[in-house]
């Protein structure tokens, strides 16, 4: 009796396009298709996370033609699932012998081999790509729930969420459209981060909460005009406790996923002068009244509230770190940060081992200013779900602003100054509408 040969088709299927059903309607002639839909995780493990999620991909994938089955494929690599299927055939479409996924192809073909199994590539059909949808996408833009619930969906599906600063929309630019492509696999960063130090000194205005609510919500928006990808709102102390309210509110209604505040009251200062300045830090109870206060306010159910603790900047110890962290996950905060202005990542590390003991955790954020020798990998193995890279765009630019105002003054003209500019047609360039 002969059985229908079964063939397995893996797919991202974010944004389904005539190339993938061509390669469906091959697999779907040599047998039964089952369909390996990558998880947000596998797919996030090499790229960037898809806009939809696993189950409204799943959704689109189930009902196409042609497709028996859909089965969870939890890696980028095929062959967990394929030792588990043993399928007669693996269809592929053929641009994956170059690229990130030439080794995962050469796994396949081995595991296939192990039970007489073939790969089928079906040529890559021309003037469509999922690169050239994703552009698209981008340029449409994003909506505020999309953009808002995003960071919630990093945070499950990524070992470690990383954001850099941005304060202008250039900066935002920069922070959107900057990749690097390292042993294959594409690296973003996945959001930003609206600094009260650098939203206040690109103002020219130190980081005492002088520039108001509405001017910070005004960058937000001038942010969101042109990126898509997720925003972390420094709150600083969160202000009046009557006036956070307004304040999460106004966050959710543009989109942005979060805001982090941070246990001082009074004058507020830079956290990184330390002890330096004189700064008070809340008690815990009046602490806890402020994130209630904003967890009342809130709207949708993916806006997260974060809750800083300034312990160790403000020298109070370990032990009241940990104390705080406990308290503050009690009040309802989705996430807690702990900062350090120390040298070394010692102590935060140290705020990690405890944190991780604890019986009820929520992510855990890091701001790797002072300490800027650890990795990223380094703090997510010790349970840093997120890190903030806090000012660094900013404190990019000002060296080399003041480079180029002096060569101007010392030569009494431009030419010397050259060496530190972008060249005009570079600058324009910067601009994605310039080049159309
Ligand atoms: C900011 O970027 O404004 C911060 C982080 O709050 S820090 O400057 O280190 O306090
Ligand atoms: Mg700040």
């Amino acid at each position: 009796m002969s059985t229908t040969p079964t063939v397995y088709v893996g797919m991202s299927a974010d944004l389904i396009h005539p190339g993938h059903i061509n390669v469906l309607n091959q697999a779907a002639k040599l047998g039964e298709v089952t369909i390996g839909l990558l998880t947000d995780a596998a797919i996030a493990s090499y790229k960037r996370l898809p806009h939809m999620t696993y189950e409204q991909r799943r959704a689109v994938v189930e009902n196409l033609k042609g497709v028996t089955r859909v089965v969870a494929q939890e890696t980028l690599d095929y062959v967990p699932n394929l030792e588990q299927l043993r399928p007669d055939y693996v269809v592929h479409g053929d641009d994956w012998r170059s690229g990130v996924q030439q080794q995962t192809r050469q796994r396949v073909i081995e595991a296939l081999a192990r039970w007489g199994g073939q790969l089928v590539e079906v040529p890559y059909t021309e003037g469509i790509s999922s690169t050239q949808l994703n552009q698209s996408v981008k340029q449409i833009g994003t909506t505020p729930s999309v953009r808002l619930s995003r960071l919630r969906r990093l945070l499950e599906h990524k070992p470690v969420v990383r954001v850099m600063e941005a304060h202008s929309g250039l900066t935002g630019l920069i922070v959107e459209n900057t990749a690097v492509s390292v042993e294959g696999r594409t690296l973003e960063f996945d959001g930003m981060w609206s600094s009260s130090l650098t939203d206040s000194m690109a103002r020219g205005k130190p980081d005492i909460e002088a520039v108001d609510i509405s001017s910070r919500l005004q960058m937000v928006n001038e942010l969101f005009e042109v990126t898509t990808k997720p925003l972390i709102f420094d709150g600083d102390t969160g202000g009046k406790p009557e006036h956070f309210t307004f304040t999460v509110r106004s966050l959710e209604r543009l989109g942005a996923s979060a805001v982090i505040i941070e246990d001082k009251e009074g004058l507020k200062r830079n956290s990184l002068f330390g002890t330096e300045v004189a700064q008070t830090q809340s008690t815990i109870e009046d602490f806890c009244a402020r994130l209630a206060i904003g967890k009342r306010a809130q709207i949708t159910n993916d806006f997260m509230i974060i809750a800083r603790i300034e312990s160790l900047i403000l020298e109070q110890g370990m032990d009241d770190a940990v104390r705080r962290a406990e308290a503050y996950i009690d009040a309802g905060a989705d996430g807690i940060m702990i900062h350090s202005k120390r040298k070394s990542p010692e102590e935060v590390f140290e705020f990690c081992d405890r944190y991780g003991k604890l019986p009820r955790r929520v992510p855990l954020v890091a701001v790797p200013t002072s300490y800027h020798q650890v990795t990223e990998a380094e703090l997510a193995d010790r349970g840093v779900n997120l890190v903030i890279y806090a000012n660094h765009l900013l404190r990019a630019a000002y060296p080399q602003m003041v480079k180029v105002a002096q060569t101007i003054l010392a030569n009494g003209r431009a030419l010397e100054a050259d060496p530190y500019l972008a060249p005009i047609d570079e600058a324009l360039a910067i601009i994605p509408e310039n080049q159309q």
